[in-house]
């Protein structure tokens, strides 16, 4: 069976990357969450104090891009793949509050989508990916053979999201979670380059409904369908 492109976009927290990462080991597929890069950039302005107080000068932040160095590693404890930021592991501190509330806008610089998306584009050339993000199926792997936009209603979501804080030791309130979903989902719609939107030939999958095994079994369906029209 030939390996394919996976492209998950949608809005956040909407469980894109447990999808993601659930396909890529059922596949044997390497899985890359894109938005985890567009936060490492934001956890180095953050360090680097040239994002304060929600506000930065986007040169500042397009002058450190060239000290970025990203990298990926299979964690076979957990199962996924980890993010290095010049060599160490920030995933847990890619989570926190403070870097979600600054990602869409950083995100939003011409210059940091440009050396992002030459990173996925490079993770991705061999196919046997699956990519999750805002812009996958519609700009970064537009010829991806399956593409899935994900939704699901925004009380679930910040439910999920505020769990998912609560067991990672961070205290944060409902509503802090839900405002910060609702303003990135605004932000991240809005923006001029690559702004979340579903692309013409996606799937579009609501999963306010679904539990990770029904939703799983569903896409799983979809690729076996898939490869074998293809193939
Ligand atoms: O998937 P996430 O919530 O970790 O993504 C964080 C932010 O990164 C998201 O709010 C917008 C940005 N992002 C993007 O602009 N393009 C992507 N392909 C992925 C994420």
């Amino acid at each position: 069976m030939s390996k394919i492109t996976i492209a998950i976009d949608g809005y956040s927290s909407c469980g894109k990357s447990t999808l993601a990462k659930a396909l890529a080991g059922k596949l044997g597929y390497a899985y890359v969450d894109s938005g985890a890069m567009y936060r490492s950039v934001t956890l180095h302005a953050l360090r680097q104090g040239i994002i304060k107080d929600h506000g930065f000068i986007a040169e500042q932040i397009i002058k450190i891009l060239p000290e970025i160095n990203l990298s990926f590693k299979f964690n076979p404890g957990t199962g996924s793949s980890e993010t290095f930021l010049n060599g160490e592991n920030v995933e847990k501190e890619l989570r926190h509050m403070i870097v979600s509330e600054n990602v869409s806008k950083v995100s939003a610089i011409h210059e940091v989508r440009v050396k992002m998306i030459a990173i996925q584009r490079e993770l991705g050339k061999n196919k046997g990916i699956v990519m999750d993000g805002r812009d996958i199926g519609t700009n970064v792997f537009p010829d991806a053979e399956l593409k899935l936009f994900m939704t699901a209603d925004p009380d679930i979501r910040t439910q999920r999201r505020y769990d998912e804080m609560l067991a990672k030791g961070q205290h944060p309130t409902f509503l802090d979670v839900k405002k910060n979903l609702l303003d990135r989902d605004y932000e991240d719609t809005h923006r001029k380059e690559n702004p979340l939107t579903q692309a013409e030939d996606a799937i579009v999958l609501d999963n306010t409904e679904l539990n990770r095994e029904q939703q799983l079994e569903y896409v799983m369906k979809l690729i076996t369908d898939l490869t074998l029209s293809v193939n």
